[in-house]
């Protein structure tokens, strides 16, 4: 990355004449987007250490007010052997957040995906027995939130346990094949013992689809039933300029906010492309990945209907969490579709606001 250019493009945002030319710009200089949504809920981004520095942590701290490690806690990050943690990275974000005075989300403490092959296995390659996976489980969940306590406001325990497929209600992940579904439970009881302060999520995508979202419902219910302490939902929000539609996202939200529980989207982004669930090569259709005013003026239109519904159930609502900082970078440049470039974020590739931004804030 070219530095001196970079910090050209980020230097007016940091001396707060970030909308030079645009009338929000000159009305309030060096608001941000968490200064809009202040007093209805924080407004977080996923990052990672490098994002955080130089004049890019400075953006980040204009335009947000809660953090969450993108991929620095994940299991297979932060314990990758079973002798060895590796909190670098994580420690770096929580102190930049704690410094900045941002909320601190921690993601995640139990996934099938991002986790190192050692958690299920025994030194001869064999797959462990439930006691050991559980046992390596609590271990795992007790270090990590112990080490954070009073630091981290709420944690993704459990993330993405409900298959997507109708007739299946968990995901088929090693976690489900060595220890049935108990392993869920578990991994909300031992992060609430070491942390008992800490708002504790469960958190999966595609909930817009009302068959997941009933499984998920069902799930929370059962293990709220039971005295378990899952205390809030997370909704990933990784969606595209054609879904969810008004109508799926009412009903998403009407649905999870029957639960009376706090409802988060921890992980927004909205896609240029419509919307494919399953990871794809690359077509002769894929050519185009230009960013072209069609494109800008639909993802515009979504961003405003979604923060529409979100700001109408601010009640139920606690965060909204955007999924990297600016088009410069998303996971989306890679999924569905290896290679072709999106811009599913409210800032472009030079930290400036795009018209989604606009629609964003003008309520
Ligand atoms: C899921 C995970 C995130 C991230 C995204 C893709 O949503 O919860 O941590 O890996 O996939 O980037």
């Amino acid at each position: 990355m070219n530095f001196q250019k970079i910090t050209k493009l980020l230097l007016p945002a940091v001396t707060g004449v970030f909308f030079a030319g645009s009338c929000i710009g000159q009305d309030q200089p060096g608001k941000g987007l968490k200064d809009y949504y202040r007093s209805l809920f924080p407004i977080g981004v996923a990052v990672s250490p490098r994002a955080l520095q130089g004049n890019e942590g400075q953006f980040i701290v204009t335009q947000f007010n809660s953090l969450t490690p993108e991929n620095d806690m994940k299991m297979g990050v932060i314990h990758p052997k079973e002798d060895e943690y590796d909190f670098r990275k994580a420690d770096a974000i929580v102190d930049f957040a704690v410094r900045n005075r941002m909320k601190m989300r921690g993601h995640t403490l139990c996934w099938h995906n991002q986790v190192a092959g050692w958690m299920f296995t025994d030194k001869k390659g064999d797959t462990v027995s439930k006691e050991i996976l559980l046992q390596r489980l609590k271990e795992h969940i007790t270090t990590v939130v112990t080490r954070y306590k009073g630091k981290i406001y709420a944690w993704d325990v459990v993330n993405e346990a409900i298959s997507d497929k109708k007739d299946e209600f968990y995901r088929n992940s090693a976690w489900l094949r060595i220890c049935g579904p108990g392993f869920i439970e578990k991994a909300f009881q031992w992060a609430h013992a070491a942390d008992p302060e800490a708002v504790l999520f469960y958190n999966d995508y595609n909930e817009i689809n009302p068959v997941k979202r009933g499984k998920i419902i069902r799930m929370i219910k059962e293990l709220r039933g039971k005295g378990v302490p899952v205390q809030a939902v997370g909704l990933q929000g990784h969606w595209a300029i054609n879904e969810p539609t008004t109508e799926q996202l009412e009903n998403t939200f009407a649905d999870f906010a029957a639960l009376k529980l706090p409802l988060q989207i921890t992980e927004l982004d909205i896609s240029v492309y419509p919307k494919e669930h399953e990871a794809r090569t690359r077509s002769a259709g894929d050519n185009d990945t230009s960013f072209t005013s069609e494109r800008e003026n639909a993802q515009a239109a979504q961003y405003r209907a979604v923060f529409e519904i979100f700001r109408k159930y601010k009640a139920s609502l606690t965060g909204v969490t955007f999924w990297n900082v600016s088009d410069r970078h998303s996971w989306l440049d890679d999924f569905p579709v290896r290679g072709r470039k999106d811009y599913p974020l409210l800032f472009d590739r030079d930290f400036q606001p795009k018209k989604a931004f606009k629609e964003v804030v003008s309520f």
